[in-house]
């Protein structure tokens, strides 16, 4: 795909911006002039193959390649204050983020092509309505699906570890179906919207305890579709409740809700929700801590990313839902909390990124309590999904 943009003007608008006074500007305001401040930051660490910002390691801005399953993000914060601001400047440094992902359609390697493609190409897609954008996503839906085993029902996740796993399949995993049930709809497909259920049926009998929380990793045998260990990778422990886990199964099932009206992934969805809100705080608006379960609460660090995707899930179950006027208390709480100086950064700090204190994989000692980008994409999607709700 070609493309022709100027940046020139942009460009030149960021450098000569100073830090404003961010007492005086509004949330959306601020979070637009806080990305300016990681565009400015990121422009001279990117190249051929650093494409995105992650995080922050020993104190200095991350970036990655388009292959990171974080990639994705930062373009789609661009192309989410494009639309909270209205600012159509925005649109060709997110199209400038964007466009180094376009090869990962390809990549069938990993389970990744929601997060990576849907979060990046997705809202350009939405946003311009240009057709190359629709065509990378197409061949991004195909290229996950070939990742589809018809003996276990699932998608595989990961390929790292080929010594540990079988097959394994991770709850984040029901994020990346959102791509299969567009691109379903988009080309009358229904065999990608055949996997993506498959997927979530299966996932909702194997990954859920008793009491709705989920494990984080089923390794199935891929020639018999039997369970082989259920797991964890980044949380506490195989039988704890990873908070990021719990976060993409809540904000999974509600998509699938949305996409396909069956009434099991409702129901599902608002049962996750019940076992997320009956941890201590967290109905008053209190931000998880990386695991429900960890053995410090609650001197254990936060996880906003998973607050963040809590939020942004509640606002969309909300809609759906019986208990519309609960979710939305809990997901105005959040957001507050999140808006609030313990999360939010000011103006001109953190490397750029929005929020503090996330936690990425703490068994690994990798990313604790450090800003992380996919927290950032959550708020700003959940800001997003409070204005349409309000202006309903
Ligand atoms: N999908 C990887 C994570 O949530 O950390």
């Amino acid at each position: 795909m070609r493309m022709k943009f100027s940046l020139l003007a942009f460009i030149l608008s960021l450098f000569s911006c100073e830090h404003p006074k961010t007492s005086d500007l509004d949330l959306v305001n601020r979070l637009s002039e806080q990305l300016k401040y990681a565009v400015r930051l990121s422009e001279p660490l990117r190249d051929s193959i650093l494409t995105s910002p992650r995080t922050v390691e020993n104190g200095k801005l991350k970036l990655v390649a388009s292959r990171d399953w974080t990639s994705g993000f930062f373009p789609g914060n661009l192309w989410m204050i494009e639309e909270l601001t209205g600012d159509t400047t925005w649109r060709s440094i997110a199209t400038e983020f964007t466009l180094p992902l376009e090869k990962e359609q390809w990549n069938a390697g990993t389970h990744d092509m929601g997060f990576k493609m849907f979060c990046s190409f997705g809202k350009a897609y939405s946003i311009t309505g240009n057709p190359g954008y629709k065509k990378v996503l197409i061949q991004s839906a195909y290229t996950l699906a070939t990742r589809f085993n018809a003996n276990v029902g699932c998608l595989r996740s990961w390929d790292h570890n080929a010594d540990k796993w079988d097959f394994p399949v991770i709850i984040d995993n029901m994020m990346n179906l959102e791509l299969l049930m567009w691109a379903s709809k988009e080309t009358g497909d229904g065999h990608l919207k055949d996997i993506a259920v498959s997927h979530a049926r299966t996932t909702m009998k194997n990954h859920f305890r008793a009491d709705n929380s989920s494990y984080h990793v089923i390794d199935y045998n891929p020639e018999t579709g039997e369970i082989e260990h259920r797991q964890t990778h980044q949380g506490y422990s195989d039988e704890s409740s990873w908070a990021r886990g719990q976060a993409w199964g809540l904000y999974g099932y509600t998509m699938m809700y949305r996409e396909t009206g069956l009434s099991e992934f409702l129901e599902q969805a608002e049962k996750i929700a019940a076992f997320i809100l009956s941890q201590p705080g967290l109905e008053e608006g209190a931000i998880p801590v990386w695991d429900f379960n960890a053995p410090n609460i609650p001197n254990e660090p936060y996880d906003a990313s998973a607050g963040a995707i809590i939020t942004s899930a509640l606002y969309e179950l909300s809609q759906y839902s019986t208990h519309k006027e609960h979710y939305i208390r809990v997901a105005e709480s959040m957001l507050s909390r999140l808006s609030s100086p313990e999360f939010l950064a000011p103006v001109g700090e953190n490397m750029g990124f929005l929020l503090k204190h996330s936690t990425g994989h703490l068994p690994h000692n990798s990313e604790i309590d450090v800003p992380i980008v996919y927290a950032d994409y959550y708020f700003l999607e959940a800001i997003i999904r409070k204005q349409h709700i309000e202006n309903i």
